[in-house]
């Protein structure tokens, strides 16, 4: 089992997150998650992006910009061998935290319809699949918007009645 060092991603992070965009969540479509795109998204004010580090290792992140009345989680990966072992959860978890803390309940992303596997990892942390988006990926590949209320809290962060 690994053990991850949470953390604000730098600048000089954006390559490896855009490298790892690529293969991880755009793989079979057209790289768009270039090293500008990634910097120019961590530029904003709005925007917060985390990493989780083993070692000098980057094992995973998560971009999310926060609006006026929403979270948009825009990007979020974990490497390979980082998988199953509660490192994308812990990341999202993170991204609601902070949500809640910044009076904003709604968590909202999408995500690639055939990308089965990041669909039952959202689902498994409450969120609910709202509409598709014919072509939303380079015009070629469809979308499942996703999204979670959070004043609805799931089973598994509920406080416990004694
Ligand atoms: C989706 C992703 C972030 C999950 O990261 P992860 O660290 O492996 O996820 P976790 O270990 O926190 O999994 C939490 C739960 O989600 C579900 N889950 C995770 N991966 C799953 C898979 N491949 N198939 C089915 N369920 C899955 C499980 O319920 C899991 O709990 P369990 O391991 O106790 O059964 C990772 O697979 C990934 O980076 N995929 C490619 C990029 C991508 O699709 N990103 C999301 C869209 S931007």
């Amino acid at each position: 089992m690994s053990t991850f060092t949470l953390g604000p991603a730098r600048m000089g992070d954006a390559p490896t997150i855009a490298h790892l965009s690529r293969d991880l969540i755009e793989a079979d479509l057209p790289w768009s998650w270039t090293p500008r795109r990634v910097a120019g998204l961590m530029r904003q004010r709005e925007c917060a992006a985390v990493i989780a580090r083993d070692q000098n290792r980057l094992a995973g992140f998560i971009l999310a910009q926060y609006g006026e009345e929403s979270v948009h989680i825009a990007l979020l990966g974990v490497a390979e061998a980082y998988r199953r072992q509660g490192l994308g959860r812990r990341l999202v978890q993170w991204v609601e935290e902070t949500a809640m803390v910044a009076g904003l309940f709604l968590v909202r992303l999408e995500v690639r319809a055939v990308k089965r596997d990041a669909r039952h990892f959202y689902a498994s942390m409450g969120y609910r699949e709202t509409d598709r988006v014919d072509g939303y990926y380079s015009g070629v590949e469809d979308a499942i918007k996703m999204s979670r209320d959070l004043r609805t809290l799931s089973t598994f962060n509920r406080p416990t009645s004694k």
